[in-house]
């Protein structure tokens, strides 16, 4: 059952799409084959491309991810696009073009925006109107900055902490997933026509997170009825509630590339689940993963990056005239296409609206996001009621380079796909809020090697630095990611312990890390994720502003042995056992 507030936009919608379902009909049957490959075409606003090929080549959208920024300031982000969309209006039929972007925790890739917690500390939350609002943020923020399509939520359920891109997951939790999931896609979208929404994209269909020892882009083994049951209720929900595009994934199943997938693709997203927006590909899907096998397997619009613009073109061509792909399918791909352009307006606005750049990073935003931060972190450990502290501490301690650092602090796909470790524009760091909060001296030790024998307390920031995709998977070649602490931060713990100064540890990291010993150690212990960046809002919960709510949204591994099987204990249920369970999390005492 709908709630009757979405109840609502959703009888409009479905009023208003014979309408729609008219104007792409009218619209396709205008189209030549060369007009129809540049829809299912989407490419980079540089590098590969000329200016002149989004009108000669008919592109049908604009990424922007890692490279060169489209300005200085989101008044030039919005000229870029708007002089690239003027060509693409200046066509034969004038299609307007999609502006894809990752922004996967706010508009990340646009220094000084909003940027929330990465997924798991949402999943924490647990907030399903907060992640709503959240998205409703992220998506007028996007669209401030002059793109109409975000590629998020990824709604993958990981099932092994090696895999470098758990943080950007809610949970592995399927119910909590899918719940949060329903809240995204509304958030993002709205009633979509609205120039303050864009259109979301559920990520990365399907199995992604569920690759044998956690491997980006390997082998998912589970049976079809695993998959039903545990991966696909967050796509059901998703196309329920409107989603606009799916993005297709790197990752294998019964030994298919999921990009070519055809009985999943066709079969059972767009024939069973009925989904009738565009199924997205992935990075250079195309040329890694069978070429037209994929547009046959029913992917719609293909991310032509890094080389792959001239020789899809040629191919598909190539394809349709020898009838490797049908005409049929071709005309599939683009009326998809065409009627999610039709209901974001853009055929009336295909504009950014210039009056929504003083939102990007405004208080009430922020406002928002410090919310999120606070309900996401979750209290492990409390030893002696340690926490709330005292605001009157005479001296704090706090400790570790995590601590004064917003890029550290905020993981991959922030600033930079693969994350920053320097601060960045308009963000706060956890120092900061301490300092604010407490009356009493803070003392800073980035390197965790002072003499504080007389302080009061010391707040030791450690965790991971920031990856990205495969440059977080634990074991990967190019990556230094492990399951521990480093040593270097297993001794900011050691020297404060030895110093008899009570500690209360802060674990930045994007997925549950071994701890063990560290928390034996600690006298408190907080799982604060990734916050984004609103660093203030671990010192509102410190200090005891507020309490903490936040539930585990994954079980918490008790040694590094749990995740050396295929799959971790969440998966298995029995055996290993988590130290803690999926949802605990401790909160003060209300006296
Ligand atoms: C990632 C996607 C992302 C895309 C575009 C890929 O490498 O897997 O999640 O949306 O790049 O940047």
């Amino acid at each position: 059952m709908l709630p009757p507030s979405h109840a609502k936009n959703i009888r409009i919608e479905i009023q208003s799409d014979l309408k729609t379902e008219r104007k792409v009909e009218a619209l396709l049957a205008k189209m030549t084959l060369e007009e129809k490959i540049g829809q299912m075409t989407q490419v980079r606003h540089f590098d590969d491309i000329q200016d002149s090929d989004i009108s000669s080549k008919y592109i049908g959208s604009v990424i922007h991810t890692e490279g060169p920024i489209p300005g200085h300031n989101a008044a030039e982000w919005q000229a870029r696009f708007t002089e690239l969309q003027e060509i693409a209006l200046s066509t034969r039929l004038g299609i307007p073009l999609l502006f894809g972007v990752d922004a996967i925790h706010g508009q990340n890739t646009y220094p000084g925006a909003t940027i929330f917690p990465h997924n798991i500390g949402m999943g924490a939350a647990g907030n399903a109107d907060l992640v709503e609002k959240a998205a409703a943020i992220t998506a007028k923020e996007a669209q401030a900055t002059g793109f109409n399509w975000v590629f998020s939520p990824c709604v993958a359920i990981p099932y092994n902490e090696k895999w470098g891109r758990v943080y950007e997951a809610f949970s592995e939790s399927t119910a909590l997933t899918t719940k949060l999931t329903r809240a995204s896609v509304i958030g993002h979208q709205g009633n979509l026509s609205n120039k303050g929404t864009v259109m979301a994209t559920v990520k990365h269909f399907i199995g992604d997170g569920a690759t044998e020892y956690g491997i980006e882009g390997g082998e998912t083994t589970l049976t079809p009825e695993q998959v039903a049951e545990r991966l696909l209720p967050p796509y059901e929900e998703a196309v329920r509630s409107g989603v606009g595009s799916v993005m297709t994934s790197f990752n294998i199943l019964d030994g298919i590339p999921m990009h070519a997938h055809k009985a999943l693709i066709t079969g059972l997203l767009k024939n069973t689940l009925n989904f009738d927006g565009i199924v997205v590909s992935d990075w250079k899907g195309y040329s890694k993963y069978g070429e037209n096998e994929i547009v046959n397997a029913g992917v719609d619009m293909i991310m032509a990056v890094d080389g792959d613009l001239d020789h899809f073109r040629e191919v598909l061509f190539e394809g349709v005239k020898s009838e490797e792909v049908s005409m049929d399918r071709i005309d599939d791909a683009v009326r998809r296409i065409l009627r999610q352009k039709f209901r974001l307006g853009l055929f009336e606005y295909p504009f950014p609206d210039s009056t929504l750049i003083e939102c990007i990073g405004c208080d009430n935003h922020r406002e928002v996001a410090r919310q999120a931060v606070r309900e996401s972190l979750v209290l492990l450990k409390n030893n002696a009621s340690i926490l709330p502290l005292d605001k009157k501490l005479k001296r704090i301690v706090v400790v570790g380079e995590h601590a004064d650092s917003s890029g550290l602090q905020s993981g991959g796909w922030t600033i930079n796909w693969q994350g920053t470790t320097e601060n960045y524009l308009g963000a706060s760091s956890i120092i900061d809020g301490i300092r604010e909060a407490a009356y009493g001296e803070v003392v800073y030790d980035a390197g965790g090697v002072d003499l504080h024998p007389d302080a009061d307390v010391a707040i030791i920031c450690v965790g991971e630095k920031p990856y990205a995709e495969f440059f977080g998977d634990v074991g990967h070649e190019e990556s230094d990611c492990q399951l521990t602490l480093t040593e270097e931060h297993k001794n900011y713990i050691e020297h404060y312990v030895a110093q008899g100064v009570p500690t209360v540890v802060v674990l930045l990291s994007g997925r549950p890390l071994v701890v063990t010993e560290e928390l034996k150690k600690a006298d408190a212990f907080i799982a604060a994720w990734l916050p984004g960046s609103e660093g203030k809002g671990i010192a509102d919960v410190l200090f005891g502003d507020y309490n903490f709510t936040g539930k585990l949204p994954h079980s918490w591994p008790e040694s590094e042995s749990d995740y050396e099987h295929v799959y971790g204990p969440n998966f298995w249920q029995k055996s290993p056992t988590p130290l803690f369970p999926i949802g605990f999390g401790l909160e003060y005492q209300k006296s």
